[in-house]
């Protein structure tokens, strides 16, 4: 069975967005791995516009499943994680104009900078992933890399979802599969999953876990909503 990981950066958001306490991502992580998430994913961005310094400390005390630490591969964020010691660091691209995570790393162009880069979390023992598209040359450059897995970013799949260029994305991302379980490395997937594109993703072999952040915290909006305002009103009626 594929296992999950939730990334609950979009619970900071919401709180972000008055800059208050609430809603904590650290309950939301606790409330995830009681319905049975198997990980829990958050993306420390250089600028912390959502998940901060503190959620981090306080997550890695306090996740009970597997903390996958998402972050740029700078010196900032590898002086972090050697602190923290996550389970795990995916390490991601990012620019600070972007709403999320664009495209995947140029492990290619990048190479011979994160083999050390790499070799140095690993050797704490943090088992680290590369995020990337699904391309024949950036498969081997991961590998060339010494890392154990791979993080396939399936946005372009998701986008062309129920398209006539569907069939074309999904096979590049099962190419990938294919290729990085023959070199040896363990296959994520995620980005842009929801409800509906994922059932084909689950047919690609050799998958070991999806993150999957924004439908399911969009989702437990809806689900939460009446019995939020009902506790609402009971209190308006005392
Ligand atoms: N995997 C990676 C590497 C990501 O950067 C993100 C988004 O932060 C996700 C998975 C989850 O994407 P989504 O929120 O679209 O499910």
């Amino acid at each position: 069975m594929v296992k999950l990981g939730v990334n609950i950066d979009h619970v900071a958001t919401i709180r972000q967005a008055r800059g208050g306490k609430e809603p904590d991502p650290v309950t939301a992580a606790a409330l995830a791995e009681q319905a049975g998430a198997d990980s829990i994913t958050v993306h420390l961005r250089e600028d912390r516009r959502h998940i901060n310094d503190r959620d981090v400390e306080v997550l890695s005390r306090t996740i009970k499943t597997r903390m996958n630490l998402e972050m740029a591969a700078t010196e900032e964020m590898k002086k972090i994680a050697l602190d923290i010691l996550p389970h795990s660091v995916c390490l991601v691209p990012e620019k600070r104009e972007e709403l999320t995570t664009e495209g995947g790393l140029d492990v290619v162009k990048q190479k011979k900078d994160l083999q050390e880069y790499v070799k140095a979390l690993m050797e704490q023992n943090i088992i680290v992933s590369l995020f990337i598209d699904p391309s024949v040359e950036q498969v081997k450059a991961a590998y060339e890399t010494g890392v154990e897995f791979i993080e396939l970013h399936t946005g372009r799949y998701a986008e062309l979802f129920d398209t006539k260029k569907e069939d074309e994305a999904f096979k590049e991302l099962e190419e990938a599969a294919k290729l990085a379980n023959k070199l040896g490395l363990k296959v994520n997937a995620g980005h842009g999953l929801n409800y509906w594109n994922v059932k084909r993703i689950l047919t690609i072999p050799f998958l070991y876990e999806l993150n999957i952040g924004h439908t399911i915290i969009s989702r437990a909006v809806f689900t939460g909503m009446e019995k939020a305002v009902r506790d609402m009103k009971d209190i308006l009626i005392l």
